[in-house]
């Protein structure tokens, strides 16, 4: 079904609000104020979903796609290349200021700010699923349909120059393409979607604060080249770390902000659940004797009574976000500030909600486009005891 649309407001997805009917319509490949065409995708219950496919009447914000494979029922990885940079974080700006208000009652204009290097050529890790045909590509917006591709173009210039789309694959596998700040590169093939890996597992050098790590492949690490730098600048010049006090650094990874902070305080200590993860970081950081793994379930972990006081926490989740039982067992320390690292808006402002409600105020707020293209950024915030 088609229908014609004016394009309201921005929201969290990847897409725009239209009205129809008193129904609600979540419109891809739009922007706010643009007249489109559309058909509809899906049909749900409170809400239906569609793609713009005519513009009748342009943004001022609307830019040719840089890619050839966006655009409707194409490549699903990329939200809005058919935005300026500039008003993609405009989008984004607003999608947080949404999100903080309806699900922590939280008034705030943040702007999101841009990291160096421009809008493409920035992802270090790209997940690329194989077709019938074993050619590499990307699934289709809510699809499992490979749209293959000649190359990504928000894909780091390491990444587009491996070969991977230009050979052929196991089908249905997946392949992972990694370019390490250490300079190395690696592919990884995966059984079906992310199953286990068919190869060894390989491990590259990441740097950053100070340290060097070597880190399997396949495991976490900041996709754009400048988020570390960023991310832990940040967090650093936020929770002002003094002489003698105590740290955690939960969902902490390798430890890259145990790494940051710990020069500046007392003892750190990391909770991760991932323990290759806390295997690569004891050894990148034998040098810190103040910094201290613990390789566990956060909620679980914390929840035991013997942890005590702390001074400060690097709360630095999965999108799913920390949730009510971390949320409260931090606060349950009362430490002075904690400093959150959320690549989600909406999981970053439910938890912001809880930590208000828990005598915490959120006293800076910081966003970044460290995921241009997308509807992707990381929100970095200070709470601060009230
Ligand atoms: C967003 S990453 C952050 C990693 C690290 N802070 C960094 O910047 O490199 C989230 C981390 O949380 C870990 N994780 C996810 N769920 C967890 C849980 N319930 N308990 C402990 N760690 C968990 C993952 O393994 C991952 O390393």
């Amino acid at each position: 079904m088609m229908l014609e649309l004016e394009i309201g407001a921005v929201a969290h997805g990847g897409h725009c609000v239209a009205r129809h009917d008193g129904r609600v319509i979540f419109v891809r490949h739009a922007l706010p104020g643009e007249r489109v065409l559309a058909r509809i995708t899906e049909e749900r219950k409170g809400y239906l979903r569609a793609d713009a496919v005519e513009i009748l009447l342009p943004s001022p914000d609307r830019v040719i796609p840089p890619c050839p494979f966006s655009g409707p029922g194409a490549c699903g990885g990329c939200d809005w290349q058919h935005a300026a940079p500039d008003a993609q974080r405009r989008m984004k700006s607003q999608v947080l200021s949404e999100q903080l208000a309806r699900l922590a009652g939280f008034s705030a204009s943040v702007p999101v700010e841009a990291l160096p290097g421009g809008a493409l050529g920035w992802r270090t890790r790209v997940q690329y699923a194989v077709d019938d045909e074993g050619r590499a590509g990307f699934h289709r917006h809510r699809s499992a349909e490979v749209v293959p591709v000649d190359r990504c173009r928000i894909a780091h210039p390491a990444i587009q120059a491996l070969p991977v789309t230009g050979r052929r694959w196991p089908p249905g596998s997946t392949v992972e393409a990694v370019a390490a700040s250490g300079g190395e590169t690696a592919v990884l093939t995966r059984a079906g979607r992310s199953g286990a890996l068919t190869g060894p597992p390989v491990r590259v050098r990441e740097v950053a604060a100070g340290h060097e790590w070597s880190v399997d492949a396949g495991g976490f690490w900041q996709v754009h080249p400048h988020a570390v730098e960023t991310f832990t600048g940040t967090v650093l010049d936020m929770l002002r770390p003094a002489a003698g006090e105590r740290a955690w650094d939960l969902y902490g990874g390798v430890g890259l902000f145990a790494a940051t902070i710990a020069p500046h305080c007392g003892p750190v200590t990391v909770v991760e659940g991932d323990r290759r993860a806390v295997a690569a970081g004891r050894k990148a950081l034998r040098d810190l004797p103040d910094v201290r793994f613990v390789n566990g379930d956060v909620a679980a972990t914390i929840a035991n009574p013997r942890w005590r006081s702390v001074d400060l926490v690097v709360l630095d989740p999965p999108r799913a976000g920390a949730g009510r039982e971390v949320v409260s067992s931090i606060a349950a320390r009362s430490p002075r500030a904690i400093a959150y690292v959320a690549c989600d808006p909406a999981a970053f402002a439910r938890d912001a909600g809880l930590l208000l409600g828990l005598g915490y105020e959120l006293s800076q707020v910081r966003a970044f486009d460290s995921f241009p293209m997308t509807q992707h950024f990381e929100t970095i915030g200070l709470f601060s005891r009230s």
